[in-house]
C-alpha cells in the first residue's frame, strides 16, 4: 500500500452518489469533498474523470469501475477507492491494485439488515404477502374466506445457506432461534461455522438444493459463483421450495429462473438483486409467486449511516498514512 502523509492541502474526495446528511457533513469537515449534486450514476467517463482529478473516490455499488476506466488515458491521481458497500464484484480489484490504488469496503455494519431483509422475502414469498398486497390495493378483495391466498408455513421448514459468511450466517441465527428451523449450509471454503448458528454443513451444494424447503444466497460474486444457480442447479431444488436471493444478481441465471417457475420446477423466489440492475428480466415482473425489492438490503438508515461512516474512517485511516481497517486484497 502506498499511504502519504497528510499534507497542509485536504484531500480531493469525489464521492459519487448522495450519502445521509450525516456522512456529507463528516465528509465535508475531514476532506475537500466533491458531490454528486444531482445523484445521477456516474458515466464511464466521469468515473474515468473522478480517478484522474481526485485523490481518493468514495464509490457505490452502480459503479462499474472496470479495468478499462481505471486503465484509459492517462495515469490516474487517485490513491484509494473507498467503496460504500460490502461487495467489490463492480471493481476491477486487480487493475486498481495494478494502479496503485487501495480498494476498501464497509463490512460487518450491514449485517444484521440484510439478515433481516432474506428472512423478510422468504416470509412474503411464502405467506403470499405480495399477492395480497397487490389483490387488496386493486379493490379485489371480497373478504375474508378459509381458502384465500393459502401459503406455505415458514417455521419449522428446512433452511440452505449457500455461503455461510457474515450475511449467511445473522440468517441462520434467526432462521434456527427464532423460526425453528433446520439450517443446512454448503460454501466452496471449508471456514469454521459458528456453533450459535444451528448450521449442519453439506458436502455439495446438490445435497443442499435437493434437502432445502427454502435456499437462500448470501455467497459472494466471482466468476466461480456467476450463474451457480443455473438450470441444473434448479432442477435440482424440491417441488415447493422457493429461493432468496439477497446478494448478488451475477449468481443466479435469471432466464433459467424464470424458465423453472415457468415449469413449477420450484414454488416462488424472493429477489432483492438482479442481473442487469435495474433492469430487471421481465418474465419476472408480472409473476405471483415471486417478491421482488430493488436491492435494498442494507437500506436503513443505521446501516446506511454506517457504512458512510466506515467508509469515512477508511478515508481517514489511509490520508493519515495508517493502514484503513477494510482494505481489499
Ligand atoms: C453491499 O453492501 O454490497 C450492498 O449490496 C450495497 O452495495
Amino acid at each position: 500500500m502506498n499511504a502519504p502523509k497528510r499534507t497542509a492541502a485536504r484531500p480531493v474526495v469525489r464521492v459519487t452518489r448522495r450519502l445521509p446528511e450525516a456522512v456529507e457533513q463528516a465528509l465535508a469537515e475531514r476532506f475537500d469533498a466533491r458531490f454528486n449534486t444531482d445523484d445521477a450514476p456516474f458515466t464511464p467517463e466521469q468515473l474515468s474523470a473522478a480517478l484522474r482529478d481526485s485523490d481518493a473516490v468514495l464509490c457505490t455499488v452502480t459503479d462499474r469501475i472496470t479495468t478499462q476506466v481505471i486503465a484509459a488515458g492517462t495515469p490516474v491521481r487517485a490513491r484509494i477507492l473507498a467503496n460504500f458497500g460490502v461487495g467489490t464484484n463492480h471493481i476491477a480489484i486487480g487493475a486498481a491494485h495494478d494502479a496503485g490504488i487501495t480498494v476498501t469496503n464497509t463490512p460487518g455494519v450491514l449485517t444484521d439488515d440484510t439478515a433481516d431483509l432474506a428472512i423478510l422475502l422468504m416470509l412474503a414469498v411464502m405467506r403470499r404477502a405480495g399477492e395480497g398486497e397487490r389483490e387488496l390495493r386493486a379493490g379485489r378483495w371480497s373478504g375474508w374466506r378459509p381458502t384465500h391466498l393459502m401459503g406455505a408455513r415458514l417455521t419449522g421448514k428446512t433452511l440452505g445457506i449457500v455461503g455461510p459468511g457474515r450475511i449467511g450466517s445473522a440468517v441462520a441465527k434467526r432462521a434456527h432461534g427464532g423460526f425453528g428451523m433446520r439450517v443446512l449450509a454448503w460454501s466452496r471454503s471449508a471456514r469454521a461455522l459458528d456453533p450459535s448458528t444451528g448450521i449442519e454443513r453439506v458436502p455439495t451444494l446438490e445435497a443442499l438444493l435437493a434437502a432445502s424447503d427454502v435456499v437462500s444466497l448470501h455467497c459472494p460474486a466471482t466468476p466461480e459463483t456467476r450463474h451457480l444457480i443455473d438450470a441444473a442447479a434448479l432442477s435440482v431444488m424440491r417441488p415447493h421450495a422457493v429461493l432468496i436471493n439477497t446478494a448478488r444478481g451475477d449468481v443466479v441465471d435469471e432466464a433459467a429462473l424464470v424458465e423453472a417457475l415457468r415449469a413449477r420446477r420450484i414454488a416462488g423466489a424472493g429477489l432483492d438483486v438482479y442481473e442487469a440492475e435495474p433492469l430487471v428480466h421481465p418474465g419476472l415482473v408480472d409473476r405471483d409467486d415471486v417478491v421482488l425489492l430493488p436491492h435494498l438490503g442494507s437500506a436503513t438508515r443505521e446501516s446506511r449511516e454506517a457504512m458512510g461512516m466506515r467508509a469515512l474512517a477508511n478515508l481517514t485511516e489511509f490520508f493519515d498514512g495508517r493502514d484503513p481497517p477494510d482494505v481489499v486484497s
